[in-house]
């Protein structure tokens, strides 16, 4: 067991990350994201990730679906841009020319023989920092070969505990678990954000305890909205860390904040990208 340096992260930590927004800033200011992602009735996990992106502030924000994904993107999602795969249902090359600054992969791409293949040959070619989430994660996990393509230093994954598993193998205790998060965090030099009550983010030896949210994340869809705010942060010049558990903090403080008046049982994920403006606000 190496020793271990342990913050908690709450608004005193955030405030000086914070990048205020000036006056002769325009959308080109804040970046270009893109998430990759999506599968045949899995289409939703793209729509709440853009609106994380674009709810912490990305400038732009596209997408690459399977060609499934056209009509309800494009209906329910102004703001988003649109590019398709040539496959209806599932990712199967991913082939794309807007300049972007940040990626994610994998919110609802599900693990088709087809989307491992494209994943792989895009992690061959992408030099753009990454937040890989969900399927993804699952997709790394089934094929340890692809690791070593992570852009160094430029890769966040977003486990929940199964995720974890799948990627570092079973622990015995949680000091077990950290520990095996830590070296797998070195050796594949990027974050680890375990999710949870009280996400604890990852980087090498150190680890930042998130103080904010709260059981009503505990539904579908809420770790997609993470990925996008996550993205988003990024393509605003957020460094990978400060981005991460910025976009940590923010999106357990707009549950937190909304959760007061909805309640537990009914809060869904698009209630966090509503809370988000509160919980920028609620910084100052
Ligand atoms: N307290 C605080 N936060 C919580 C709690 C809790 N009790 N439970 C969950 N959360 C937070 C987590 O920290 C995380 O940010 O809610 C989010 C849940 O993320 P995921 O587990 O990834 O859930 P989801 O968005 O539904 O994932 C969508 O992707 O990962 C796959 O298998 C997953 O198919 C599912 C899909
Ligand atoms: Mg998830």
């Amino acid at each position: 067991t190496t020793p271990t340096e342990v913050d908690l992260i709450g608004k005193n930590e955030v405030l000086p990350i914070y990048k205020p927004r000036e006056k002769f800033s325009h959308k080109g200011t804040f970046g270009h994201g893109l998430i990759i992602g999506g599968s045949y009735g899995k289409i939703g996990a793209v729509n709440l990730a853009g609106r994380g992106a674009l709810g912490v502030g990305a400038g732009k924000v596209t997408a690459f679906t399977p060609k499934c994904g056209y009509i309800p993107l494009q209906s329910a999602f102004p703001e988003l841009m649109l590019i398709t795969d040539k496959d209806e249902e599932k990712l199967t090359k991913i082939e794309f020319d807007v300049d972007v600054n940040a990626i994610a992969f994998g919110v609802g791409a599900g693990t088709d023989q087809k989307t491992v293949s494209a994943f792989e040959a895009f992690l061959k070619s992408n030099t753009k920092p990454l937040v890989i989430d969900a399927d993804g994660l699952n997709i790394l996990a089934e094929h340890n070969n692809l690791l070593e393509f992570l852009p160094k230093r430029q890769t966040v994954l977003t486990p929940h505990p199964k995720e974890l598993e799948r990627l570092i193998g079973t622990w015995k205790d949680d000091f077990d678990k950290l520990d095996k998060a830590k070296a797998f965090s070195k050796k594949h030099q990027c974050i680890i954000v375990i999710k949870g009550a009280n996400t604890i983010t990852v980087a090498e030896d150190k680890l930042y305890v998130n103080v904010t949210g709260n059981p009503g994340l505990a539904t579908a869809g809420t770790g997609d909205v993470l990925t996008g705010m996550i993205l988003g942060l990024l393509t605003q010049g957020y460094d990978l860390l400060s981005a991460t558990i910025f976009a940590v903090y923010l999106h357990g403080k707009a549950a937190d904040l909304l959760v007061e008046e909805l309640g537990y049982q009914s809060f869904i994920a698009t209630h966090v990208v509503e809370g988000i403006p509160l919980a920028y606000l609620d910084l100052f």
